[in-house]
């Protein structure tokens, strides 16, 4: 038995060990998704970490830009497997991923099976040249890599059964759905106020205003930013010398300021009453208050300005917030008589503090009264051509393409 051979079998052992654990996490339900993961050699798609790592459920960085911000990575192996489970690729389908790396590539290929054809894009020379050399010392040779921008799509290759998209994306572009088959799927994580959810949209029929997409599953994720003519512009305001910033989106681009030195404003609190296992994700709540309060943005914070206390969000990576030109508001939590859960209230600064507290405070309870548990938000997307006074009733984003609505299956917005 010679070293090499040790490897793959070592490799194999780990593989097999890290698609039992998704399945156990229930990120992998589909066994067909199940045994892509057994087959494809995630190592050999990120050679510079060792056999460990590469089969641990992390995300591997593969490319910072010059200002050190990461721009290409290897995903985490539970996303790729959530993406896939919505994409529902079948045997014979045609697939484009946009964002490449080889892997999900390679997984696609063992889903379309050999009547099916899988197209993955990359903006940058540097991964496609990668992903093509990784394909290629798999077994994957017949999966097409170009270099494109792809908020273009891929026209050659079109129509696709399925498009999946492996990076931010602040809208649905143009070609994305010109390029879609009939009955086809777009699977992209999209940013909605500065949260990322990977949703997975069907193709409605053709109407007279042109196509359009209904969500059928949302769930978190990270990714890097999308790059190229899609590119889009989150916009910060770093307050108490960058330890707090808030983040909001291009369509927010004249919302309000508050001062930089808001935080040392005298602070009020109002508590809820909800109740949330420490584990519990806030992801429905925090779309609920981004498309129901005005001003809202994301508070995130320096680990000092939690160490001495200038700020306390839920959760600390990110916490929904509102803010004005004087004011800031933002969720936080206090512990509850059982250590497993923490009871949602919101703190506010400012003159407006205790107003936005309260706001807070208040669609935190009817969020948790109304919807809670329940299916979760329904996003639709419609071309500009879409007569404004007939959209679906909602919370309409204006992006710069298309007019996305989310909605709340049973419950009127308002
Ligand atoms: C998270 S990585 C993709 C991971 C990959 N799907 C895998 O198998 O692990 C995101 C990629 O999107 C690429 N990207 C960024 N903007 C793009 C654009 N406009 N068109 C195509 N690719 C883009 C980046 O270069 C980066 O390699």
């Amino acid at each position: 038995m010679d070293a090499d051979s040790d490897k793959a079998r070592y490799a194999g052992t780990l593989r097999a060990a890290l698609t039992d654990l998704l399945v156990r996490q229930d990120a992998i339900h589909d066994p067909r998704v199940a045994d892509a993961f057994r087959a494809v050699p995630r190592h050999v798609f990120v050679p510079s970490v060792p056999l460990e790592i590469a089969y641990t459920d992390d995300v591997v960085l593969m490319k910072r830009d010059e200002t050190g911000v990461p721009i290409s990575t290897v995903s985490q192996p539970t996303v790729v497997a959530l993406m896939l489970e919505q994409a529902d690729v079948q045997p014979g389908h045609r697939v484009l991923e946009i964002g490449s790396g080889g892997y999900n590539a390679a997984l696609l290929r063992e889903l379309t099976g050999p009547s099916g054809e899988v197209t993955t894009i990359d903006i940058d020379a540097d991964v496609t040249a990668r992903a093509r050399q990784g394909l290629d010392d798999t077994g994957y040779p017949d999966v097409q890599v170009l270099r494109a921008d792809g908020e273009f799509g891929c026209p050659q290759g079109a129509p696709y059964d399925r498009i999946i998209v492996t990076v931010t994306a602040w809208d649905i572009a143009p070609a994305w759905l010109e390029q879609l088959a009939p009955g086809g799927r777009i699977v992209v994580p999209l940013r909605l106020r500065s949260q990322t959810r990977s949703i997975a949209f069907d193709l409605r029929d053709d109407g007279k205003w042109g196509r359009s997409l209904e969500s059928r599953s949302m769930t978190v994720c990270g990714f890097v930013n999308m790059q190229g003519a899609g590119a889009n512009d989150e916009r910060f305001a770093r307050l108490h010398a960058g330890l707090v910033s808030l983040s909001f989106d291009e369509d927010q681009a004249g919302a309000p300021l508050p001062p930089e030195r808001v935080l040392d404003k005298p602070k009020v609190s109002r508590w809820s009453g909800v109740l949330m296992h420490r584990e519990e994700p806030l992801s429905d709540l925090d779309l609920w208050l981004a498309t129901t309060l005005p001003g809202y943005c994301v508070l995130s914070a320096e680990r000092r300005a939690l160490s001495k206390a200038l700020v306390s969000p839920v959760p600390r990576w990110g916490a929904s917030a509102m803010a004005s030109d004087h004011s800031l508001g933002y969720l936080t939590g206090r512990p509850a008589p059982d250590p497993d859960f923490v009871e949602l209230g919101a703190t506010g600064h400012g003159p407006a503090g205790e107003n936005f507290a309260q706001q807070l405070a208040d669609q935190t309870v009817r969020w948790n009264e109304t919807l809670r548990g329940g299916p979760g938000p329904k996003l639709e997307v419609h071309p500009p051509t879409f007569p404004a006074d007939q959209l679906p009733s909602g919370f309409h984003f204006r992006k710069r393409h298309h007019y996305l609505t989310l909605s709340w299956p049973g419950q009127p917005m308002g």
